[in-house]
């Protein structure tokens, strides 16, 4: 212990494991929000936060996320999960949802756009999802997204658009 004090704290933040380095630019805790928006449904506004944290002896990225409602701040959705750049440039995202659907999803990233592109690979226990999409980008230090679903009687078309600042 007397060695490591010695040694002083670090300077900098360790460097990201090599895999998760490309991805960096989703690292760290946002802020913002969101509209909710599906043919059936009354469109609405929400409060969201998102953090994305990796160890660097780890190839992946832990992600978690929570929403409120815009009016009263009462929780809305919420969903956990593991995203992992593979070596071969893809990324695989595993999502477990507060509503108890569940989410693979496999896409590619842009590293100089900063842009990451998903697609469900496989949803499970889910009454009327068949297909999510998850489209994310960096823009001038903020983060935007759109998720987009099909299900049994809509075709594939945005649910959810959000902008979040890096807090
Ligand atoms: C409605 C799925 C994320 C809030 C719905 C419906 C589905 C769905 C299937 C019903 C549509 C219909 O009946 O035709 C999903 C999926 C999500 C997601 C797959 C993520 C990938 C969210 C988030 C929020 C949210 C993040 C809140 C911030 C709502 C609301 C409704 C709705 C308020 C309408 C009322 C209701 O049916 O509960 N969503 N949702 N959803 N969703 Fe989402």
């Amino acid at each position: 212990l007397q060695e490591m004090e010695a040694a002083g704290p670090p300077t900098q933040p360790p460097a990201p494991h090599p895999l998760v380095a490309p991805l960096s630019f989703l690292l760290g805790k946002w802020r913002g929000e969101g509209e909710g928006t599906f043919p059936s449904i009354v469109p609405f506004r929400y409060g969201e936060e998102i953090l994305f944290s990796h160890h660097p002896s780890k190839p992946v990225i832990s992600y978690t996320q929570r929403t409120w409602k815009a009016a009263s701040g009462d929780p809305m959705h919420a969903e956990s999960g593991y995203w992992r750049p593979r070596p071969d440039g893809s990324v695989e995202v595993v999502i477990a949802q507060s509503t108890g659907l569940t989410e693979v999803q496999t896409g590619s990233y842009d590293s100089e756009k900063k842009t990451v592109t998903l697609q469900s690979e496989l949803i499970g226990n889910a009454a009327k999802v068949k297909q999510i999409t998850r489209a994310f980008q960096v823009v001038d230090g903020e983060l935007s997204y759109v998720v987009q679903m099909a299900t049994i009687t809509n075709s594939l078309q945005p649910h959810l658009k959000a902008l979040l600042k890096r807090i």
